[in-house]
């Protein structure tokens, strides 16, 4: 399999008034084409910074960042990206909402009016919203609104997906849905995604890899090598299934406790 982004030796700063504040440190990560890896971490390890360096919205102090063995800087079309709080525009309906960055990228890809029209409106029946295309987004709810904000990302028919915590808000019930959405979705579109969660149980679901973050660095890789679909109900209990649950919980929360007391000692 090809090597799809190579993150290597990336170190990153905040820069506050008088100092700076080391976010991530020798971050090394390769990921395949097709890979669905998830980012899993505590509150404040680096993780959205991480995403944030994939994307080109910060520039790492030191490192690079390969795609298709280029080094990228800054965003690029062969990147979209999901976000925790929906980010769609209040004014524009669903299906605008998904047009607005699908145009230029559809155009550049030479598809004609009826075909940009004919596909944005394929990724709206994709995450179950045709009847609500014309509505705004406040005639939705979270649930329907991450469904918006998934089919815009897959409308710009960017090779890779990275996703930062986008069902941390939604209720346990449709989150199990979403889950399902992106894991069918981004196998059905070949996608390579990086999802950062901080949910053990979603990390299972949903990853062909799991890359455990500690604060500032990586800590392990843990291979999830369960067949899909993944339906929570019908693994657990299964011998395999506890074993890796295990694992990533001594992984997860090991020195948890201790980064917290370094956090606050004066
Ligand atoms: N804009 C910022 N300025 C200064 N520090 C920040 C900023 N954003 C995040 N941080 C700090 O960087 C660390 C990593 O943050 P973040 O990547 O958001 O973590 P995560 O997504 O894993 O919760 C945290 O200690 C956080 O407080
Ligand atoms: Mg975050």
């Amino acid at each position: 399999m090809s090597k799809k982004i190579e993150i290597r030796d990336i170190c990153f700063d905040y820069i506050g008034k008088n100092k700076a504040f080391g976010a991530l440190e020798n971050i090394n990560l390769e990921v395949d084409e097709g890979e669905f890896i998830c980012i899993l971490g505590s509150s404040g390890c680096g993780k959205s910074t991480l995403l944030s360096i994939l994307n080109g919205l910060n520039k790492p102090k030191s490192g690079e960042i390969l795609i298709d063995g280029k080094k990228v800087v800054g965003s690029g079309a062969d990147r979209a990206v999901v976000f925790q709080n929906y980010s769609l525009f209040p004014f524009l309906t669903v299906k605008e909402n998904v047009m607005f960055g699908a145009k230029k990228s559809l155009k550049r890809k030479n598809f004609t009016k009826e075909e940009r029209i004919k596909r944005v409106n394929g990724y709206i029946e994709a995450v179950g919203l045709l009847d609500a295309i014309d509505k705004y987004p406040f005639e939705l709810s979270g649930g329907m609104q991450q469904r918006v904000a998934i089919a815009r990302a897959l409308a710009l028919e960017a090779d890779i997906l990275l996703l930062d915590e986008p069902f941390s808000a939604i209720d346990p019930k449709l989150r199990l849905e979403l889950q399902e959405l992106v894991s069918q979705l981004s196998k059905i579109h070949k996608k390579t995604v990086v999802f950062v969660t901080h949910d053990i149980d979603e990390a299972i679901l949903l990853a062909d890899r799991v890359i455990v973050m500690e604060p500032k660095h990586i800590k392990q890789a843990i291979n999830i090598d369960l067949p899909y679909p993944r339906i929570r109900e019908e693994l657990v209990g299964q011998a395999h299934y506890e074993e890796i649950h295990r694992k990533l919980i001594s992984s997860f929360y090991e020195n948890i406790e201790q980064n917290i007391y370094e956090e606050v000692k004066l």
